[in-house]
């Protein structure tokens, strides 16, 4: 496995780590694109990232920044920041970071997986789906261009138990963000009676083109349930999807539209695929097949 050469995906910030994963003083070894790097943690919560040389040695030092309960590093020089999500900031928030999974496909699929809500009813069956309520009803997309961000607005589905913090079926209301090809969360409303969301993240670690970890911190309005129970029920969650990822083919995500039409008739997998294509991002696309 080599580094990718390809400028678009190196100069995006990517997650590689998340806090407490390292204890002070030591380090950590791990890949992204291709690149192994190392992760070190000072005895002062100050964290360095330096790529790996074949030999194993120390080489160029990259940069880092820590936020939303992860460690960031980039091989290139980012054309975006990270992205501003307030919700973690709010003091009575609930943050919970949920650690990271290991997904064998492209970093694409689990963002469009993310996005998906026509698999709530056959994968996460009593949870975030019913099998008599599969229908997905129409909602918006746009690419905000200010801060070159897809957006899919007035999102509702049917849930028999939106998240921990709920008891009994409901319309829950979403919005979903993608902020980069490697990031994409979600603001999710399960209580009718205040505009406050949870909000839930998931940071991709793309280790090679075909291997992820996923980081999925959360900023939650929930003062019944631990920290722990949170992360429990979204991992379950998470696990119901690996299944269904590991599983498609060709696990690299292909763009040209007559090799994959999206599986299902759905308009935010249309405008993340419009997105990526526009961006010219070459690692993890499946390239088109000679005629
Ligand atoms: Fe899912």
């Amino acid at each position: 496995m080599t580094a990718t050469t390809d400028p678009v995906a190196r100069n995006e910030w990517v997650a590689c780590g998340w806090l407490g994963q390292i204890a002070p003083g030591g380090s950590h070894d791990t890949m992204i694109m291709g690149q192994p790097i190392r992760v070190r943690r000072d005895d002062n919560d100050g964290y360095r990232v330096t790529e790996l040389e074949a030999d194993g040695v120390e080489g160029r030092e990259l940069p880092v920044q820590t936020r939303f309960t992860c460690i960031f590093t980039t091989l290139g020089t980012p054309t975006r920041p990270l992205p501003e999500i307030a919700e973690f900031d709010e003091p009575d928030r609930k943050v919970v970071g949920c650690g990271n999974v290991a997904v064998s496909t492209s970093p694409y699929r689990l963002v469009e997986n993310f996005l998906d809500m026509a698999h709530f009813s056959f994968i996460h069956v009593d949870t975030l789906g019913a099998t008599d309520k599969t229908e997905v009803l129409a909602y918006r997309t746009e690419h905000r261009k200010d801060v070159d961000e897809i957006w899919a607005l007035d999102c509702t589905f049917y849930q028999p138990a939106a998240s921990k913090a709920v008891e009994g079926g409901q319309m829950t209301r979403y919005k979903y963000r993608v902020m980069s090809p490697f990031s994409v969360m979600l603001y999710k409303n399960i209580n009718a009676e205040t505009d406050r969301t949870d909000a839930i993240c998931v940071f991709i670690q793309p280790v090679t083109q075909t291997h992820c970890l996923a980081y999925m911190p959360m900023a939650m309005v929930d003062d019944k349930n631990s920290a722990a129970a949170i992360a429990e029920f979204q991992q379950s969650i998470f696990l119901q999807d690996r299944v269904i990822l590991e599983n498609q083919r060709p696990a690299l995500l292909p763009l040209d539209p007559t090799y994959e039409l999206p599986t299902r008739a759905d308009a935010s997998s249309i405008a993340f695929r419009r997105w990526l294509k526009a961006m010219d991002i070459r690692f993890g696309i499946q390239e088109k097949q000679a005629a």
